[in-house]
C-alpha cells in the first residue's frame, strides 16, 4: 500500500515554525482556550468511544439523523480517513472532484481506483456531466469538498443535488467534506441531510477556529458510520475528552457568538485581500471561506517560486498551487486577525 507525500503539510513543516506571518492557513484564526470551561472531569477515554450518546443525538439533529448515525472523530481528517477505509478496497472506484485538499484524493488513491474530475477555472465550475461520465459500476463514492479548498468555490444547491442523484442512481454515496460550510453567510443544507446516500464530514477546525480540539464527526447512514467506527477502534479509539468538552460549549451556548464573529472577520479580511489583489493586478475567484486561489504574476516561473521568495525574503508563508495541481496559482489564507493580515500583505506586496 502506498500513499503520496502530503505536499502541503511538508511545505508547512519546512517553513511555518520559523516564519513571522502565516497566510497559508485555510481556516479562521484560533480562539483562546480561556473562553471555555476546560475541566472535563476525569481524563479517561470518551465512553462510549464513538462519542457521548446525548451529544451525538444533538449533532445528529442538525442532519435529521439519529445518534447512531454520527461518529465523533479526531478532526475531519480522521472522519474522512475512516470513511474511506469503510467504503473502499481493491477493485472499487471513487470519483473525486478536484482541485481539493490532498487527503481527499490521496487516501482513496491508496485504496482503490480514482477518477479525478477537475473544476473549470476561472470560476471553478463543476461539470456534473463529467462526474456522470466518470462513474463506473464499481464506483462506491463521489467525493466533494464544499466550499472548496483551495478555490473558495461554493457549489450551488442544484449542483450538489445533481451529484447526490448520481450517487443515488448508482447505489453509491456522495461524501461531502463540509469543514468550511459554516463560514458561508448562507450555508446550504448538509449532504447527510439529503437522504440515505449522503455523508457529511466536518469539525470545529476551520469555521470555529478550534483546530486544537481535534474534534470532528461523520454524519451519514448507520452502516457507513458503524463500519467507520470499526476502523476508528484501530486508530484513535475515542475522540479526546477535552475536545468533546469544548465542543459541547462551542456547539451550544457559544455557537452563535463564535460563528458571527468569525464570519464578520472573514468578510472584512476578504474585502481587504480583494483590494490588495486589485492593486497588484492579480486575479482570484471571490471565495467563500477564508482562503482564495490567486494567479501568479509575470516575473515568477510558478507559484512555488513566488511562495519561496515571499517566505525567504519576507517571512510570510503562502501555499504554492502545485500542491493542488495548479503550478500557476498560489493559495492565500486570510483568516488571521486583521493586523496580522495587514503586515503579511505589506510584506507580500514588497516581493511583488
Ligand atoms: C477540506 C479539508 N478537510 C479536512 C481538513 C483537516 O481538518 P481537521 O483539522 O478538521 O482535521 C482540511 C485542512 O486544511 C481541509 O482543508
Amino acid at each position: 500500500m502506498h500513499v503520496d507525500v502530503f505536499g502541503l503539510e511538508r511545505w508547512f513543516a519546512e517553513y511555518e515554525h520559523e516564519a513571522d506571518v502565516m497566510l497559508a492557513e485555510s481556516g479562521i484564526r484560533s480562539l483562546d482556550a480561556s473562553r471555555f470551561d476546560l475541566d472535563p472531569g476525569k481524563l479517561g477515554y470518551v465512553i462510549p468511544t464513538n462519542g457521548d450518546p446525548e451529544f451525538r443525538a444533538r449533532v445528529a439533529d442538525r442532519y435529521d439523523r439519529e445518534a447512531d448515525e454520527v461518529l465523533f472523530t479526531c478532526g475531519t481528517q480522521e472522519a474522512n480517513f475512516v470513511t474511506f477505509l469503510s467504503l473502499l478496497s481493491a477493485g472499487d472506484h471513487a470519483v473525486v472532484v478536484t482541485p481539493t485538499y490532498q487527503a481527499l484524493h490521496a487516501v482513496p488513491e491508496s485504496l482503490a481506483e480514482v477518477t479525478r474530475v477537475w473544476l473549470e477555472p476561472p470560476e471553478w465550475e463543476l461539470d456534473v456531466d463529467a462526474v456522470a461520465d466518470a462513474i463506473r459500476p464499481e464506483t462506491q463514492v463521489i467525493v466533494l469538498n464544499n466550499p472548496n479548498n483551495p478555490t473558495g468555490r461554493y457549489h450551488s444547491r442544484e449542483t450538489v443535488e445533481a451529484l447526490y442523484d448520481l450517487a443515488d442512481d448508482e447505489d453509491a454515496y456522495l461524501l461531502c467534506d463540509e469543514v468550511y460550510r459554516l463560514l458561508a453567510e448562507d450555508p446550504l443544507p448538509p449532504v447527510a441531510s439529503m437522504g440515505d446516500h449522503g455523508i457529511s464530514t466536518t469539525s470545529l477546525t476551520k469555521a470555529y477556529g478550534l483546530a486544537g480540539t481535534r474534534f470532528g464527526w461523520i454524519a451519514g447512514p448507520e452502516e457507513v458510520v458503524e463500519s467507520a467506527w470499526q476502523w476508528k477502534d484501530y486508530a484513535t479509539i475515542s475522540p479526546s475528552v477535552f475536545g468533546q468538552h469544548v465542543a459541547r460549549q462551542a456547539l451550544g451556548e457559544q455557537e452563535a457568538d463564535i460563528l458571527t464573529g468569525n464570519r464578520d472577520l472573514a468578510t472584512r479580511n476578504r474585502e481587504r485581500v480583494a483590494d490588495f489583489l486589485d492593486e497588484h493586478g492579480l486575479d482570484w475567484y471571490h471565495p467563500i471561506g477564508v482562503n482564495g486561489f490567486v494567479t501568479v504574476p509575470d516575473g515568477f516561473a510558478d507559484g512555488t517560486e513566488l511562495c519561496r521568495a515571499v517566505v525567504e525574503e519576507e517571512s510570510v508563508v503562502l501555499a504554492p498551487g502545485e500542491f493542488f495541481g495548479y503550478d500557476d496559482y498560489f493559495r492565500i489564507g486570510f483568516g488571521r486577525p486583521a493586523d496580522e493580515l495587514e503586515t503579511g500583505l505589506q510584506r507580500v506586496g514588497r516581493v511583488l
